[in-house]
């Protein structure tokens, strides 16, 4: 499914140059449940952005879907995120002026989905996530653990093949994330959706099928 060989990625602050990642290597196979694991500040989430083509290497290359990202043009770069990937991030990043609803069916729109069939997907995917009675609640009129299931609905809505979880869990009391994990936990064995997941709780990492562990700039296996 992707392959990152050799990953730098340097911040210049000031004066200073940062390196973040000094060569991190990961290959991800299709149908994979990858946890991610790694002290705070040590580079997981600016290596979860240049996976979700979000932020580009410094160096080193970088294949999704046997395609090296060199060779993807700005749009096809849109596209892919917006067709193939689903984020799902610790602080959600719901729209605080949209109902659920719309908020799920976002991803639709800039599909330039039809209003009527964004809605019935955007609807089937709230159910699926137990959501659906909160349909019409915006982000502040719901838990903490229902505003990440609408945001794993919206990361779904559009049947990414990859989902990217940056501690999708560390917000939520234990029980609630339990129950998240139980949720990627099916998507990843009915539909064989590869799903990478970012997380300090050990608990979480021991119910994926693997571990790496970010350290010094470069994973390491667990
Ligand atoms: N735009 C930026 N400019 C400069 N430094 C940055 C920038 N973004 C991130 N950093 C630095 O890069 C380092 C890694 O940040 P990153 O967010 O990837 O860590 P993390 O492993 O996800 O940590 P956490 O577990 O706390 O989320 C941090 O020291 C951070 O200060
Ligand atoms: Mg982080």
């Amino acid at each position: 499914m992707l392959e990152l060989n050799n990953i730098t990625k340097s911040y210049q602050v000031g004066p200073t140059q940062l390196d973040i990642l000094k060569g991190a290597n990961l290959s991800v196979q299709e149908g994979e449940l990858l946890a991610i694991m790694g002290k705070s500040g040590s580079g997981k989430s600016t290596l979860m952005n240049i996976i979700g083509l979000l932020d580009s290497p410094t160096t080193g290359s970088y294949t999704l879907n046997q395609r090296s990202i060199t060779q993807y043009h700005d749009d096809e770069l849109s596209a892919a995120r917006n067709e193939l990937i689903g984020f799902v991030f610790q602080s959600f990043y719901l729209l605080p002026r949209q109902s659920a609803l719309e908020n799920v069916m976002l991803p639709l729109r800039y599909r330039n989905m039809k209003e009527t069939q964004s809605r019935e997907q955007a609807l089937l995917m709230l159910e699926k996530v137990d959501m659906a009675e909160r349909a019409d609640h915006r982000p502040n009129e719901l838990s903490g653990g229902q505003r990440q299931r609408v945001a794993i609905a919206r990361a779904l809505v559009g049947q990414p093949r990859l989902i990217l979880a940056d501690e999708p869990t560390g917000a939520l009391d234990p029980r609630v994330g339990k129950e998240i994990m139980d949720l990627f936990i099916d998507l990843n064995q009915r539909e064989g959706i590869t799903i990478i997941i970012i997380t300090h709780d050990p608990g979480v990492a021991a119910r994926c099928q693997r571990t790496v562990i970010m350290e010094d700039g470069r994973l390491r296996d667990a």
